[in-house]
């Protein structure tokens, strides 16, 4: 849970605790039973807050919440552990933000009383379901991009990669509402998140890609028609990792990314272009970054990670390992040249990729666990296809097609997995049933290249 700021992040916490589910899942639990005790009763919570004391800040940035049930669905998944729900948290109390309130620094008390997780999340996912003119979930003061702070500062302007990212929220929790039999507010979930990926085709498609955001004032971003920020990559990622966009119109999109934002020179992936300079009407502090710095259109390493997790789910290891290479800071470290033009660690991942004109490939911020988690994952759990869901192992690999296979070695409570996969070949058995034997296993199993089914022999 690394960055040099001193602060607990809501988002980034539950996001790195999701890296954690395999080797230390304790850990993870303990982390999302933090995050959930940052909670207001109202459902917002505190976007970064700091230890011991608690104080943080109250915003109107409409993501941070959402992040809890996705981490609990996934941790769920993963682990088998669903009575994580019933574990009891309590909230924090304090004043509600004024109407002419962006955000408040505080000291919240702690409730006496505690909510189950279960009762956490529900709160979360009533108070992110919004929704502005046309229909998509209101920005606020920022979504998972902090910078666009003044997109939505009125109240009216809204997101697509938020509503990408309630609806993948949206079905993963009604999954689980389901299988705890709450089947009223499993159907009013399903029917929500149907409802928003219908509305995000029919307001957003921009043609060869997915607007980004509308602003207050009605304003697209992230549009052919604009100058500045034409084409975001997170609103294309998640058409495919939400499994929600129009799968012809979501490749299209992914085309889109690879065409106007992977920068193979320097071995970027921008997270939008061109940066924003000028722009009117005002995206935010983002604008104060220098064009082609952090999130002002350089490469964001978290984002461009979504670029690979995308490609992968759609088959393409190919192409998603030739984005993990572009990120892998020992490919920006072969020749005194790239040294000298990247200028950081070669053996740590940098969250940020500078595209500025005058420095192109130099390494930001790094030692970032927000990139290094999901570089971590991504690799894992979509490149290799690792997917384990309780005592269930199934490998579905996304390769590239001259890759002969690889092999994982698995420690399951007290037992050694040991998984050589083969690239092509016969298919062998469906799924691994794993038991804690305390022995060594070896595994044969041969899966096609970007075959996302499997096939997997135990012994
Ligand atoms: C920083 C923040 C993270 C945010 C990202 C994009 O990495 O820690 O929470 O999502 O920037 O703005």
């Amino acid at each position: 849970m690394y960055q040099s700021s001193g602060a607990y992040g809501f988002r980034d916490q539950l996001q790195d605790a999701l890296a954690m589910v395999y080797a230390r899942p304790a850990i993870a639990r303990e982390l999302i039973l933090r995050a959930a005790s940052r909670q207001f009763p109202e459902g917002d919570v505190q976007h970064w807050w700091h230890l011991p004391s608690g104080a943080g800040v109250r915003t109107r940035c409409s993501d941070d919440l959402l992040w809890l049930p996705y981490a609990v669905c996934q941790y769920i998944a993963v682990t088998g552990d669903d009575g994580i729900f019933d574990a009891g948290t309590a909230f924090i109390h304090g004043a509600q933000l004024k109407e002419e309130e962006h955000e408040v620094y505080s000291q919240p008390t702690v409730s006496i009383e505690e909510a189950t997780i279960f009762e956490h999340c529900r709160l979360a996912v009533e108070k992110g379901w919004t929704a502005g003119a046309h229909g998509l979930p209101l920005i606020g003061t920022c979504d998972w991009n902090d910078g666009m702070s003044s997109v939505g500062d009125e109240g009216k302007g809204e997101s697509v990669w938020l509503a990408w990212f309630l609806v993948d929220v949206l079905k993963k929790f009604a999954g689980v509402c389901g299988d705890r039999g709450e089947t009223a507010l499993a159907e009013r979930y399903l029917g929500r998140a149907r409802d928003l990926s219908a509305t995000v085709e029919r307001t957003a498609w921009d043609g060869e890609w997915y607007l980004r955001a509308f602003f207050d004032d009605g304003t697209p971003l992230g549009s052919h028609q604009n100058e500045e920020a034409r084409i975001d990559s997170i609103a294309q990622s998640w058409a495919v990792i939400s499994g929600a966009g129009d799968p012809e119109r979501a490749a299209t999109a992914m085309r889109s990314v690879e065409k106007h934002l992977f920068r193979e020179k320097e071995k970027t992936v921008l997270l939008f272009t061109p940066p924003f300079d000028k722009s009117s009407p005002h995206p935010g502090y983002i604008m104060g970054y220098p064009p082609g710095v952090r999130e002002n259109g350089g490469q964001y390493t978290h984002a461009a990670l979504w670029v690979a997790m995308a490609l992968a789910r759609m088959g393409e290891g190919e192409r998603a390992v030739h984005v993990l290479q572009m990120l892998n800071p020992i490919e920006h470290s072969r020749t005194p040249e790239d040294c000298a033009a990247y200028k950081t660690e070669p053996y740590a991942v940098a969250a940020d990729v500078y595209s500025l004109g005058s420095q192109p490939g130099r390494g930001g911020w790094t030692w970032y666990t927000g990139s290094s988690g999901w570089m971590y994952r991504v690799w894992l759990e979509e490149v290799l296809g690792f997917r384990l869901r309780g005592g269930r192992l199934t490998i579905q690999p996304a390769i590239p097609a001259d890759w002969p296979g690889f092999e994982i070695t698995f420690r399951y409570g007290k037992t050694e997995y040991r998984i050589e996969v083969v690239n092509g070949g016969e298919r062998l058995e469906q799924e691994i049933a794993l038991t804690d034997d305390g022995g060594r296993h070896e595994i044969r199993v041969s899966a096609g290249v970007g075959e996302r089914s499997l096939t997997a022999a135990g012994g």
